[in-house]
């Protein structure tokens, strides 16, 4: 497998759970209610799933590897424009996060801000994704080696490897304090 192959299987299941995020969000084209731990579970899976092991990835690796290669000027360009969306999940799933602790709180004016954000994230990430697999992704395999792009996929492996550790030990260091 090529490398970018474990990050497009990985944009498969992101893909699914947008589909069911997209589905609690359709009765709420006039919102009513919405279950604020359905919301917990979308943002563990997004901040967890999504920006800490898929971006991370991009990012700490692919991104990093690509930084020592002269990129074309309209590659360089749509990297740039693939970190800036990756920060803009990042924020608005911030802001998920306040709304969905507001809702939860009794605030039902928050429960449009909850939807708003969900509805935000689930339109835009399936282009950001679709960039990555159509336009990105081929134009930056050809910046590396047969050897180069095995190296990145045994580090992509070794960086999931940790993941599960990191999770789990940061929610006991929490838990300590
Ligand atoms: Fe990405
Ligand atoms: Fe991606």
């Amino acid at each position: 497998m090529q490398a970018r192959g474990l990050l497009m299987i990985e944009h498969g299941l992101i893909e699914r759970m947008l589909t069911i995020i997209r589905g609690a969000l359709a009765p709420l084209e006039e919102p009513h209610k919405i279950d604020p731990l359905f919301v917990d579970k979308a943002v563990d899976f997004i901040q967890t799933y999504a920006d800490r092991t898929h971006h991370g990835k991009e990012e700490d690796i692919l991104f990093r590897d690509l930084n020592n290669k002269r990129l074309s000027e309209a590659d360089r360009r749509v990297m740039n424009e693939l970190i800036e969306e990756h920060a803009f999940g990042r924020s608005m799933t911030k802001a998920l996060v306040e709304a969905n602790t507001r809702y939860r709180n009794g605030d039902s004016s928050a429960l449009g801000d909850v939807a708003r954000c969900l509805r935000t994230l689930v339109d835009f990430y399936p282009r950001h994704i679709e960039k990555e697999d159509k336009t990105f992704f081929p134009a930056a395999r050809a910046y590396f080696s047969e050897a180069e792009d095995q190296a990145m996929l045994a580090e992509f492996r070794e960086f999931d490897r940790k993941m599960i550790h990191d999770k789990y030990m940061s929610i006991v260091d929490e838990l300590e304090k």
